[in-house]
């Protein structure tokens, strides 16, 4: 497994991994449009030159970034390839300065493994809340939120 960071080449494939997922109900789906503006956001898992894994770290206000974006092929998936992910965008927030980390998800059970704990949706900052007024479900929000001190 190689994990390294997207280049345009590799939209396509993430596109398809994250809206397979969306299609289900899993995740939020991605338009092409926020996969190019947000591509150094990610890291990507290649496995015999087939992209199976994407995260992204998203900076959102003073020392507070989210992750998000997860999503790993079901082929590889309980093989540890979404923890590394994670934890190499945990590196990357760290060289920034970023002291608390996020999520808004619907695997709490992931992050948790993770160090992540639940937290009311009203504890994270209003900042936070920006682009969900995108989100389909706006107002109505029925992912976890969780938070992880670096
Ligand atoms: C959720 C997801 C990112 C996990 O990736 P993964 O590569 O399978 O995760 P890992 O193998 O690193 O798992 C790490 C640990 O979390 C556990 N875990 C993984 N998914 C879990 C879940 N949904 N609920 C509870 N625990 C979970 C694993 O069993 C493992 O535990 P262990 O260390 O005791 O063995 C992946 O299953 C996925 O892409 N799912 C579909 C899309 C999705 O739901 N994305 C998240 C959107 S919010």
């Amino acid at each position: 497994m190689i994990y390294r960071k997207p280049t345009f080449k590799d939209v396509e494939a993430i596109h398809k991994l994250i809206n397979n997922y969306a299609d289900q109900g899993l995740m939020l789906a991605r338009s092409r449009n926020v996969l190019y503006e947000t591509l150094r956001d990610m890291i990507i898992a290649e496995k015999d030159n087939v992209v199976v894994g994407v995260g992204a770290l998203h900076l959102v206000w003073e020392e507070l970034a989210e992750i998000r974006a997860m999503a790993i092929s079901p082929e590889v998936t309980k093989q540890g390839v979404g923890s590394k992910i994670v934890e190499d965008l945990v590196v990357e927030a760290k060289g920034l300065g970023v002291k608390t980390l996020f999520t808004l998800t619907y695997q709490p059970g992931f992050f948790s493994k993770l160090g992540f704990s639940e937290v009311a949706k009203e504890e994270l900052p209003h900042k936070v809340w920006k682009e969900c007024i995108n989100c389909p479900k706006f107002p109505n929000c029925d992912e976890t939120a969780m938070i992880r001190k670096i």
